[in-house]
């Protein structure tokens, strides 16, 4: 199924590197042409001759010795692939990967990707300490976060004697997540998914405003997870620290009234609607142009915040909507009582209090609540792979596959 796609395989210098020869023999058994670029360090640990052998390609290394390329080949190499995949993925070229820097072909080829086209697997491969140095641990999270797949080491005997986790994921798993990622799972092709994410910021005066403890991370997956599966996704977030996922649309916005504005703007492209935003219910009545000084007691005049959900169930057509709602009690109850005051087709409930659960982590325990008073049960689960499932979810529900 893989027959006649173009792989980069990039390899970097670990004593993995003797497992991505066994990779690019998978690669071409399936029928795929394989290139092959090494760093320096990589040709210490496997010979090139046996790369070339193995794919009938001669291995690029260089940035311009290689005489056979051009001025620009790193730009061209960087455009034929349907996949990329680095592996093994040293601590070195994730550093320089997440940093930008290009100082050599493997790292430069792969600054010129675009990550929206082209998907990229790492597959990192290191000594324990090594993988949970927080600058290596950082720069993993950053890289997932940009939307690079990453394969995650798996625990057992390395190299340099010790146990633990490190080892790169074998061959054979690799093929099968490059099957995933090409031609597996594009069942979101041609719908539009219309994400919002983050907190809203309600300015008091220049410098001060109020807002709530979302991350993004819930609506950031969301998006990424569509997009991983063929949708055309349009994010609008307020602010946060995440990097959006590439190849969305992305839309920042600062308050209520701005995402109200641009989610109603975009609300007839949508097929899908999710609101995993935390909107901030009241802004000040008015906000101050100069800094306010303080003085004795003060009190805050707040004025409500439109519905923004509320208003796009008003104005939907075809849309499937689904919402998050956030509860420190009686979790189901609210729940229940905003899809039904909401219009909504779906709603996912975050219980605040449960551990592991709601803004900051990278994890969630949700109840999903559907029309006609259906509550599944969901267990602790990656903010990712919860994602997945909600996707999954909608496409049961919704039967967009007729339309
Ligand atoms: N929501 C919205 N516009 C608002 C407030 C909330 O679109 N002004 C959306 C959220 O994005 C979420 C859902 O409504 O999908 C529920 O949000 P939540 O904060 O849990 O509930 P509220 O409706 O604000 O109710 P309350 O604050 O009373 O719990």
């Amino acid at each position: 199924m893989l027959q006649g796609k173009a792989i980069l395989l990039g390899v970097s210098g670990g004593i993995a590197a003797y497992k991505s020869a066994e990779l690019a023999r998978l690669f071409v058994r399936e029928g795929c042409s394989v290139q092959v670029i090494m760093t320096r360090a990589a040709k210490k640990f496997i010979s090139p001759l046996t790369m070339h052998g193995l794919t009938g390609r001669p291995v690029f290394s260089s940035l311009f010795n290689d005489s056979y390329r051009t001025a620009t080949a790193h730009i061209q190499l960087a455009r034929e692939p349907d996949l990329v995949i680095v592996a093994p993925a040293t601590a070195n070229i994730l550093g320089k990967i997440r940093a930008g820097i290009a100082d050599d072909l493997l790292s430069t080829v792969l600054t010129a990707v675009e990550l929206g086209k082209c998907p990229v697997i790492l597959a990192p491969s290191m000594n324990t300490t090594m993988l949970e140095n927080p600058a290596v641990k950082e720069n993993i999270r950053v890289l997932e976060e940009r939307g690079f797949f990453i394969a995650d080491p798996g625990k057992g005997d390395l190299a340099c004697g010790e146990t633990g986790k490190g080892r790169m994921v074998e061959p054979f798993e690799l093929l099968e997540m490059a099957r995933k990622i090409l031609i597996g799972g594009k069942d979101y092709q041609n719908v539009t998914v219309l994400i919002s994410a983050g907190p809203t910021r309600e300015a008091l005066d220049p410098v001060r405003f109020i807002t709530n403890h979302s991350s993004g991370k819930m609506g950031y997956a969301l998006a990424r997870a569509a997009r991983e599966r063929g949708a055309n996704v349009i994010l609008v977030s307020g602010p946060t620290a995440l990097e959006p996922p590439a190849g969305v649309i992305f839309l920042p916005v600062v308050s209520a009234e701005e995402m109200y504005a641009v989610m109603l703007d975009r609300l007839q492209e949508a097929d899908v609607v999710i609101k995993a935003a935390a909107v901030a219910d009241y802004r000040p009545v008015e906000v101050s142009r100069q800094k306010i000084k303080k003085a004795g007691e003060m009190q805050l005049k707040l004025v409500r915040n439109p519905d923004i959900l509320k208003e796009i169930a008003k104005k939907k057509t075809k849309q499937f909507l689904v919402g998050f709602a956030a509860e420190t009690e009686n979790l189901l109850e609210n729940a229940a009582r905003k899809m039904e005051e909401k219009n909504l087709d779906m709603i996912v409930a975050n219980d605040l209090g449960e551990e592991g659960a709601g803004f900051q982590v990278d994890t969630n325990i949700v109840r999903l609540l559907y029309r006609g008073g259906v509550v599944e049960e969901v267990p602790l689960m990656t903010k990712l792979r919860l994602s997945h499932l909600i996707l999954d979810r909608i496409k049961e529900r919704w039967k967009f596959q007729d339309r």
